[in-house]
């Protein structure tokens, strides 16, 4: 399936308060669950009752062959895609697509997270700063100044002080994929989604967007990365999943998931990524 193209209206949102991601340590309660959720599309059931946890701060991996429901789930957790059933609770925020919910829940529901896709889906018509603090300014109603304070000194930390004034289009694949993933902090959300951030860029560029997320990691952001960057997900996720028809079939440490994968689907989806000649 092909990413959300850009649109004028971005995710509705409210101003949040500013909490810069800090190093505490995941704590007892995590802050994302996911349970039991289901989601067809006509009668291709693609999630068959998928369940995890992710403590806060801490980087979840999500492995799995193409068309087994990785961008199903990072969607649903978005509400860009609603699931049929099942639950999912984001900081203070849950909702139980099965049961009853208005438009204005699921609005406060997505404004928990953030999404980062496979290519950067920028405003073409709009700087590199423009595009940072649209959502900022002109859904979150913040002060303009205090966003473009903001939007500097985020951009200066990925490396693009010098493009604030730029067009998407004079920039790199991966300088693009940078200012996605800065209009993403910029939203304050509680927990980023990335649908394989590095998969459109050209091989030499991968490195510098993998840097970046290890530095959001390092700085204390919650994120689940769908990526089959293998060496990645060993140096930075907390805990991997490997998802397969649907459902997560095997859940742990990368040691664990990746050294040491105890269901067979899994050593073959490892062995084809690993040796795929
Ligand atoms: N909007 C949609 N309409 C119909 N089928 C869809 C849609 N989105 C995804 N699918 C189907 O759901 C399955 C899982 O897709 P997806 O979540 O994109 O998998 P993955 O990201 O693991 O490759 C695929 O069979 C895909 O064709
Ligand atoms: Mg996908």
């Amino acid at each position: 399936m092909t990413d959300t193209p850009p649109t004028d209206t971005p995710p509705t949102g409210t101003p949040q308060t500013n909490t810069p991601p800090t190093n505490t340590p995941p704590t007892g309660t995590p802050l994302i669950e996911v349970a039991g959720l289901t989601k067809s599309f006509g009668d291709n059931d693609v999630l068959r009752g998928v369940d995890f946890t992710v403590p806060a701060g801490s980087v979840t991996v999500i492995l799995g062959p193409s068309g087994s429901g990785k961008t199903t789930i990072l969607r649903s957790l978005n509400a860009l895609d609603v699931p049929d059933a099942g639950t999912v609770r984001i900081g203070e925020v849950s909702i139980d697509f099965a049961g009853a919910y208005t438009k204005a829940d699921i609005a406060r529901y997505r404004r928990q997270s953030a999404m980062v896709f496979q290519s950067h889906n920028l405003f073409p018509h709009k700087t590199v700063l423009e595009n940072v603090i649209e959502g900022p300014v002109i859904v979150q109603k913040r002060d303009r100044k205090e966003a473009i304070a903001e939007a500097d000194e985020l951009l200066a930390s990925v490396g693009l002080a010098a493009k604030r004034d730029q067009y998407p289009q004079q920039l790199s694949g991966g300088q693009q994929q940078r200012v996605g993933i800065v209009r993403a902090l910029a939203l304050h959300p509680k927990a980023i989604f990335f649908d394989e951030p590095t998969s459109a860029l050209d091989p030499e560029l991968v490195g510098d967007v993998l840097a970046v997320l290890k530095k959001l990691a390092a700085q204390g952001w919650t994120m689940v990365v769908v990526t089959h960057e293998i060496r990645f997900a060993q140096q930075v996720a907390d805990q991997v999943l490997f998802v397969d028809g649907g459902v997560v079939l095997e859940r742990g440490t990368a040691d664990e998931v990746i050294g040491n994968p105890q269901q067979e689907r899994t050593r073959q989806f490892l062995r084809r990524l690993l040796e795929p000649i």
